[in-house]
C-alpha cells in the first residue's frame, strides 16, 4: 500500500485495558486514535433516542447508514482522557461510556448491516497511517493488513475489577458482582456471534496485561511497534 506510517490494531475483550493502553500509546508514538467501540455505542444511543429496538436488524441498519450519510459522529482527541465523541454536535463521550451502552453497543453490532455500515469509516479513518485503532474485528477483518496487531487480553477477574474501579470512579452506582457478570455476558456475546466475532488475528501478537500496570505494557507496545521500523 502507499502509506509510510504504520496501522497499529488492537483488538480483545471488555475491560482487557484497551482503551487506556491504545491511548497511551498514540500519545507515546504521535499516532491518532481511533476508538471504533465508540461508533458502536454511538448507534445503541441513537437507537434509544429514536426508539429503535436493539433487534430491529433493517431499522439499526437504516440509521446507521443515516448516522454515517451525515457524517454525524466526530471525534476529538483529549490529552489524558478518553477522546471526546460528538453526535451532530452533542458531547455525547459520557452518555455512551455507561455499561448500559456497553451492553447496547454489543447487541447492536452483532447486526451484519450495521458492521457493513461502519466499515468504510472506520478505513477512512484509519488508512492515512500513523494510526492506532482499537476494537474487537480491527486486525481480522477492518485491516487485515495492519502493520503491527495486539490481541489484549486479561483474565475475567481482573478485567471486572479494572471496570468496576473505572466506573465507581465515574460516580456510577455499581457492584462487582454485577460488573464480572457484565464481563463474561460480553465476553460470549462478542466471541459468538456469527459476523466478525471477537477473536485473535493469526498474526496478533498475544499480550496479557494481567500482571502489569499500564505503563509497563504500553512500553512493551511501543517498543515492538518501534522495532517494525516504518517511519514512526
Ligand atoms: O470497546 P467497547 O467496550 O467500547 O465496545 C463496545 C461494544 O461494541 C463491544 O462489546 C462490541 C462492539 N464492538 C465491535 O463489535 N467491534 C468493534 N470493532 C468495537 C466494538
Amino acid at each position: 500500500s502507499s502509506r509510510t506510517r504504520p496501522i497499529v490494531a488492537i483488538d480483545g475483550p471488555a475491560g482487557a485495558g484497551k482503551s487506556s493502553v491504545a491511548r497511551r500509546l498514540a500519545e507515546r508514538l504521535g499516532f491518532v486514535l481511533v476508538d471504533t467501540g465508540a461508533l458502536y455505542r454511538t448507534v445503541a444511543l441513537a437507537a434509544q433516542r429514536d426508539g429503535i429496538a436493539f433487534d430491529d436488524a433493517e431499522g439499526l441498519e437504516r440509521l446507521t447508514h443515516s448516522l454515517v450519510a451525515a457524517n454525524a459522529i466526530a471525534f476529538a482527541p483529549a490529552q489524558g482522557r478518553e477522546p471526546r465523541v460528538s453526535f451532530s454536535g452533542e458531547d455525547i463521550s459520557d452518555a455512551i461510556r455507561t455499561p448500559e451502552m456497553g451492553m447496547g453497543a454489543s447487541i447492536v453490532s452483532a447486526h451484519p448491516g450495521v458492521r457493513a455500515a461502519l466499515l468504510d469509516l472506520q478505513r477512512k479513518l484509519g488508512e492515512g497511517g500513523g494510526v492506532v485503532l482499537e476494537g474487537r474485528d480491527i486486525g481480522t477483518v477492518v485491516f487485515p493488513d495492519a502493520d503491527v496487531k495486539f490481541f489484549l487480553t486479561a483474565s475475567p477477574e481482573v478485567r471486572a475489577t479494572r471496570r468496576f474501579e473505572e466506573l465507581v470512579a465515574k460516580g456510577q452506582s455499581v457492584t462487582f458482582e454485577g460488573t464480572l457478570e457484565e464481563v463474561k455476558k460480553r465476553d460470549a456475546q462478542d466471541m459468538n456471534r456469527a459476523h466478525a466475532p471477537l477473536r485473535r488475528a493469526p498474526t496478533a501478537i498475544l499480550i496479557d496485561s494481567s500482571g502489569n500496570t499500564v505503563d509497563e505494557t504500553v512500553s512493551k507496545m511501543a517498543d515492538i511497534v518501534l522495532a517494525h521500523g516504518k517511519n514512526v
